[in-house]
């Protein structure tokens, strides 16, 4: 008897005419034959369409849009399944292929592709990454979900600046018709540099929240790993006890998010370090490298610091713990049984980024808040958080554009988000 598998029945559906619509990739006029690929940005791959040199038309260039007609057949070659026998091609937007700034057959760099902000979603490797985008957006979400956190959608405008490191963008009506208009708010209104406060708020009723959207920062930095507009994962938990409640959220996020992303590279994450600053400013201080920026204890860490730390750990991801309480904003709790004066605040450094996540304890006891400068007239409302039903929590916020730039290894961060805006550039 024959033991082989039954004929599977194809999984598509070929019969009946089908329409593609989307951009030329390739033109191959042969002596019977027109071979197209067109591509309408959902795959990496395009469809190949045959179609009878009858139906060649000059306007029919790379780049051009079109829409097709035709029957799907089962492919004689082995790179697809499928190939659209095409009725008809109408040629909807003409592309002047001299002009198009993108040429057939050319693999352009994100260099170059990155000068045209408007048209760079029509090359493979910027769709590509778009794409990922939008996958790993989808993956946190239903990581949260499935842990139950509950999303909440803070605001954009805020009266507070969650850092306190003076990056804030000032919110102003264009053209104020009366005095009124002048003072909206009546009170000074920014874009938000962190939901973390609102979380902070929320934190209150619900023991698992989080927030994704985009955050804004007027860093004056041209740097690869800066933009002054990004979006921010952050996170607020609840009957948090120790830095290792959230670490293991962090890791647990940032693991099951890749994973789901690129399912082949669970390896590539399964390993994750954990030293305390003091050891980070230790190690730096032994090394042989020469640094721009000297280290000894209570100093920030740079991203040569960072960059080497990862290095030194073998190159996974680092949680860097206790920092300095001075470096650390309000809301950091102070770790009083330190011999040295450090906060319940940890950074996730990652390969070839550098910092990607930080978070911290929050300050839960009042009497501690209240020693912070300035808090008493500008927070009360945070200090009342500590007197009604306060509990000990913590969280954190990840930089998806830093997240994308190092699950895909990609350089420079203005090529993982559709419209970069950064100092002297706000194009589009
Ligand atoms: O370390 P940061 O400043 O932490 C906070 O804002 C906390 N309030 C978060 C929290 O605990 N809820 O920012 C968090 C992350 C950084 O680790 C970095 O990955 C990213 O946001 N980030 C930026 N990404 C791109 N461009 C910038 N200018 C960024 N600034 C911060
Ligand atoms: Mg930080």
């Amino acid at each position: 008897g024959t033991t082989g598998h039954p004929k599977r029945s194809p999984a598509i559906d070929l019969t009946g005419q089908r329409c593609l619509a989307g951009w030329v990739r390739s033109v191959r006029p042969q002596k019977k034959n027109l071979f197209l690929h067109v591509n309408d940005g959902s795959t990496l791959q395009p469809l190949q369409i045959v179609a009878s040199s009858g139906l060649d038309d000059p306007l029919l260039t790379f780049g051009c849009a079109v829409e097709v007609t035709g029957t799907l057949k089962q492919s004689p070659h082995q790179k697809q399944l499928v190939e659209l026998e095409a009725d008809q091609i109408l040629v909807v937007g003409e592309c002047n292929p001299v002009d198009f700034p993108f040429k057939i057959k050319e693999r352009h760099n994100l260099e170059y592709i990155r000068q045209f902000p408007h048209l760079r979603c029509r090359t493979n490797a910027f769709s590509s990454l778009l794409r990922i985008r939008s996958e790993a957006t989808t993956a946190i979400h239903s990581y949260f979900r499935e842990n139950g956190f509950v999303q909440i959608h803070t605001p954009i405008i805020t009266s507070n600046d969650c850092e306190g490191a003076g990056e804030l963008f000032q919110v102003e009506p264009q053209s104020p018709e009366n005095d009124e208009d002048a003072n909206f708010f009546s009170v000074p209104a920014f874009l938000t540099v962190s939901g973390q406060l609102h979380l902070e708020v929320m934190s209150g009723g619900f023991s698992r929240v989080y927030t994704f959207g985009p955050t804004f920062r007027a860093e004056n930095s041209q740097s690869r790993r800066h933009l002054a507009e990004f979006y921010m994962v952050e996170a607020e938990v609840s009957f948090t006890q120790s830095i290792e409640d959230l670490t293991k959220v962090m890791e647990d996020m940032f693991r099951s998010a890749t994973e789901d992303v690129l399912a082949h590279c669970a390896e590539d994450v399964a390993l994750f370090h954990k030293i305390t600053y003091t050891e980070a400013i230790d190690i730096l201080n032994r090394s042989s490298q020469k640094f721009a920026f000297p280290t000894q204890w209570g100093c920030d860490l740079q991203t040569e610091h960072e960059k080497y730390l990862v290095k030194h750990c073998g190159n996974i991801p680092v949680f860097v713990t206790d920092y300095p309480y001075e470096l650390k904003p309000f809301y950091a709790r102070d770790n009083e049984d330190h011999p040295e004066h450090t906060a319940a605040a940890v950074d996730l450094l990652v390969p070839g980024v550098g910092e990607l996540c930080g978070g911290s304890l929050r300050e839960e006891r009042l009497d501690l808040l209240r020693t912070r400068a300035g808090l008493q007239d500008t927070y009360s409302w945070y200090l009342d958080l500590r007197r009604f039903g306060s509990v000990p929590h913590g969280g954190f916020g990840l930089g998806f554009e830093r997240y994308l730039q190092c699950i895909l290894g990609v350089d420079n961060i203005k090529d993982v988000i559709p419209f970069p805006r950064f100092s002297h550039s706000c194009l589009l």
